[in-house]
């Protein structure tokens, strides 16, 4: 069986990193191997939003690199879909594996589902079996681009593999036939647990004079132990939807709301490049400190300290010992459900229901009040939650496993 592997954006990699490892390991104990094709269409390409997770996740470097680069909807889809094609004209893969919802993954998912094999690939194979990973997650709000390429890639793959149990029902509803979908966790959370421990021992916390969070080590939780008299406890921002940072008066007032926080609980804010563009663009930098990691004085007692974007181990290390996260990601709301670690979304709707049901997070919309009000008490009182089902490290494998008894 060949498979080709699509990676296009930031939260791509976590999940095809996953993917990856289980193809190796099914090759070191069955027969026949899987070969596979990764490739990556460029969507996102700078150091920090690509290369290095490339690195620190040990993803083998992509096969095909489409290098498409960034645009408007239509011409990062259409350039995606032109370069796209020949790709899979040439490789004839049995399956194309896309993975979450970003333009690269409707792109591949449009032009690998209208394509044929003239006279059938090396397996007789007509056209490519499409595999669509974090199917059936809806947020239910159309003005979001990730709904749209959401609906569109479920309706056209053959094979949805979900995160969550209600996605099935979900799918089915949309009419998807049950024996097309498969309730396998979370390829995001694989990687997550993978890593975990390593990241612990990335310097950032030293580096911004941070302080690891209590509860890690048997100490009583939500008390924080501080590393060295100076380190301290601290909230992590992110934010990058267009309808929070594209909006001059949305972003100022979610800026004036986490200034409020950052009295009580210093922030850091990796601020995404769109992010960056927007604060320049509407001259919002009189609100936050910019410094890069290692430049300036290290995190004070309150405020805003904006840095680049960091990588995966960074995060993952910075997000897992935060007192608090403040985000409008969506693969956060996951991370911090499985790391514990109190989750406040900024938006007024959530496609991972999970999360809120059963982890950590709470969706405060994007309002000033409501921001401050929901982050405050988060501080205070952080909850209980469970691990969802299946958010185990396995869900690449069963993946594999289903892919290779259904395309054998
Ligand atoms: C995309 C995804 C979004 C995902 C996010 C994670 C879509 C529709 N959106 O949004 O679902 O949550 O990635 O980051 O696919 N830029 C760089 N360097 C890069 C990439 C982008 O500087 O490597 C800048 C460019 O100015 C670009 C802007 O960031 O115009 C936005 O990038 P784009 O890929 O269009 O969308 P994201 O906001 O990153």
């Amino acid at each position: 069986m060949k498979v080709l592997l699509v990676a296009g954006a930031r939260p791509n990699f976590m999940k095809i990193a996953s993917i990856v490892d289980a193809i190796h390991a099914h090759n070191r104990t069955a027969e026949p191997a899987i070969e596979y094709v990764l490739v990556h269409t460029g969507q996102h390409y700078d150091e920090k939003m690509s290369h290095s997770f490339f690195r620190d996740l040990g993803i083998p470097t992509p096969a095909v690199d489409l290098g498409v680069g960034s645009g408007s909807h239509a011409a990062q889809t259409a350039e995606i879909m032109k370069r796209f094609e020949p790709v899979v004209v040439k490789e004839q893969p049995d399956v194309v594996l896309v993975v979450g919802d970003v333009n690269s993954t409707i792109a591949c998912t449009l032009v690998a589902s209208k394509l044929e094999y003239p006279g059938g690939n090396r397996s007789g194979r007509l056209r490519p079996v499409l595999a669509h990973v974090e199917a059936g997650l809806r947020s239910g709000d159309r003005t979001m681009p990730e709904e749209i390429n959401r609906i569109l890639t479920d309706a056209l793959s053959d094979l949805h593999f979900t995160t969550e149990l209600g996605a099935q029902d979900l799918l089915m509803r949309e009419g998807i036939a049950k024996q097309r979908i498969h309730f396998v966790g979370n390829t995001m959370v694989d990687t997550l647990l993978k890593h975990r421990h390593h990241a612990e021992q990335s310097g950032i916390l030293a580096q911004l004079g941070l302080s690891k969070r209590a509860g890690k080590d048997g100490s009583q939780d939500g008390v924080v132990r501080s590393a060295s008299p100076k380190a301290r406890a601290y909230a992590v921002v992110t934010l990058h939807r267009p309808s929070n940072v594209d909006h001059p008066e949305t972003f100022r007032g979610i800026l004036e709301a986490l200034t409020v926080i950052s009295a009580q609980l210093p922030i850091i804010f990796p601020v995404h490049p769109r992010t960056q563009a927007r604060i320049k663009e509407f001259g919002l930098g009189d609100r936050i400190a910019f410094a890069d990691v290692g430049e300036g004085a290290p995190v004070g007692a309150s405020g805003i300290r904006c840095i680049q974007p960091l990588g995966y181990l960074e995060f993952l290390c910075l997000t897992a010992n935060a007192t608090l996260v403040l985000t409008d990601s969506g693969g956060i709301q996951e991370e911090t459900t499985v790391l514990g670690v109190p989750c406040v979304t900024l938006r007024e709707n959530t496609e991972r229901p999970v999360t809120i049901s059963q982890g950590t997070n709470v969706l405060v919309g994007t309002k000033p009040p409501a921001i401050i009000d929901g982050g405050l008490k988060k501080i205070h009182n952080r909850g209980s939650h469970r691990i969802p089902e299946l958010w185990d490290g396995h869900a690449g494998e069963r993946i594999i496993r289903i892919l290779s008894q259904y395309a054998a």
